[in-house]
């Protein structure tokens, strides 16, 4: 079916109604894709959008996804489960939180997950629409047990969004904050403007709203999705979406920016982020939304994203299934920066033991678009990388310029474009000095670490077959090694 010819009926029918020809040749349409990824979650049919309830529990990382499993658009929403041994394999567990109750009748949106006692507790946003289509948000809960076994909480853990504020309000995530827990949602005010507020509760079910958490002057656009506040032994990093902020505050391009303050810390008594910095972009590249992070218990801050954004067509479309998740990035503030980089297990999926590049030696063409780079250029370098080139066309290009402190990336040539109303080209300043990259590419998607960390820049792309070639660019010395990677072991889902 054409993505266009979707009726709101058809997107919003219940599960049960799909016929088993359906989801088999919806299956067998999505296993013919040469975009489908090698070790990234991607859905096994359909859309996935935004990394719900990450955490730990049972030993095991745990994972979900905003999942529409019949087409490439936005319909019926559930969560699909995933988990993993190492960060790096992911087992496809199957449709876990579904639309069936009262209160989440036309959606189980976003949401988090905490380890309670034995089971995970799970947060997330009940979208229910009336005969007017008028939405109404709620703020539900949900139990799973170490079988998978879910049990939703009968009563909303809030019914209503709070006087003064629209049913824009949605995603909770919950951290464990002093003897309770802290809810930070997303919200719009009735004057449309986009908030974050927070509530507290001792246990979990009954909840004191805060009121708005207090980290900025600047106008949030008309509405905050997917707020994520994240509490270092020193320091703090707000994660957050604000839909249709003004560029002027923190310059992006992309349809909705996914943007992050850090502070020096939060105070529940203010309500506010100490010291907080202005607003930055989490990514400089073309399709990072919906962030969502936690503080793993081995004390590192984990963070996962959609690569993918909200209202664009993608060439997968034409595929029946649309999105992928990035990595999972490891997040550390230093001195007030933010640097993400991939978690220390990415290295297992190294095959051999990589092969130099050099100025005598900067080109390759891989079996497949499925390996990692690593770059370091001199301070005074400038030069260019292109990925997934052939013979005629020169690909996704990085090109930099240490000298002045300037990246350009640009898509716009690299096999199908798309998006192109929102620019094919992504520019932005970095330190002025030697860069250092590191660069995934997977099929469909590269991902690039910027002098250790301290920026990182996403794209979707489509290549055609046979465009494979990496191939680097510079006058100045430069030293670097690529891997080929394995795909991650999953099963089918
Ligand atoms: C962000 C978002 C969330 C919502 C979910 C619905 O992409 O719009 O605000 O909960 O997606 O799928």
């Amino acid at each position: 079916m054409n993505k266009n010819d979707w009726t709101r009926t058809q997107r919003y029918q219940s599960y049960d109604q799909w016929s088993p020809k359906y989801k088999n040749d919806l299956k067998q349409q999505v296993a013919t894709s040469a975009w489908r990824l090698g070790y990234h979650v991607q859905p096994v049919t359909g859309l996935l959008n935004d990394p719900n309830g990450f955490s730990y529990y049972d030993g095991k990382w745990q994972l979900f996804y905003q999942a529409y499993p019949f087409g490439p658009v936005h319909g019926l929403k559930s969560w699909y489960h995933v988990t993993s041994d190492n960060l790096i394999d992911w087992q496809n567990e199957g449709l876990k939180l579904m639309p069936t109750g009262d209160y989440d009748s036309h959606g189980v949106y976003s949401g988090s997950a905490l380890p309670y006692k034995d089971r995970l507790f799970l947060a997330y946003t009940g979208n229910v629409r009336n005969q007017d289509w008028h939405r109404h948000s709620y703020q539900l809960g949900a139990f799973m047990d170490q079988n998978g076994t879910i049990e939703k909480i009968s009563e909303p853990l809030l019914a209503n969004p709070p006087i003064g504020y629209t049913e824009e309000f949605r995603d909770p995530q919950i951290i464990p904050y002093q003897d309770g827990y802290l809810m930070v949602i997303g919200a719009q005010d009735k004057s449309e403007v986009g908030q974050v507020l927070t509530y507290f509760s001792e246990d979990l079910l009954h909840w004191d709203l805060c009121g708005e958490l207090h980290f900025t002057n600047e106008k949030l656009g008309f509405m905050v999705e997917c707020p994520n506040l994240l509490l270092f032994d020193q320091g703090a990093l707000l994660l957050f979406c604000p839909q249709g902020m003004d560029p002027a505050i923190c310059n992006y391009q992309n349809i909705y920016p996914n943007t992050y303050v850090t502070a020096a810390g939060y105070s529940l008594k203010d309500n506010a982020l100490r010291q907080p910095s202005e607003i930055k972009n989490l990514d400089e590249g073309f399709d990072v939304y919906a962030t969502q992070g936690f503080m793993a218990p081995d004390g590192r801050c984990l963070t996962i994203s959609w690569v993918g954004l909200p209202e664009i067509d993608y060439p997968t479309d034409n595929e029946g299934w649309a999105h992928c998740l990035s990595q999972v990035k490891e997040c550390v503030i230093k001195d007030g920066h933010l640097y993400q980089n991939p978690v220390a297990e990415m290295k297992a999926l190294r095959q051999g033991a990589g092969t130099p590049l050099s100025l005598s030696h900067k080109e390759f063409t891989p079996d497949k678009n499925q390996y990692e780079v690593l770059l370091e250029f001199e301070a005074g370098s400038t030069g260019e990388v292109h990925l997934f080139a052939d013979e005629e066309n020169s690909g996704f290009s990085l090109s930099f310029d240490s000298l002045r402190g300037k990246i350009q990336l640009d898509r716009g040539q690299t096999g199908i474009c798309f998006a192109e109303e929102y620019g094919t080209t992504r520019s932005f300043s970095i330190e002025p000095g030697a860069v250092n990259l590191r660069i995934f590419v997977d099929h469909s998607l590269v991902e690039i670490f910027i002098n250790d960390g301290a920026q990182t820049a996403t794209a979707r792309v489509f290549p055609l077959e046979g465009q494979k070639k990496c191939q680097i660019t510079c006058e100045q010395n430069f030293t670097g090694n690529y891997w080929p990677l394995r795909d991650m072991t999953t099963n089918k889902g």
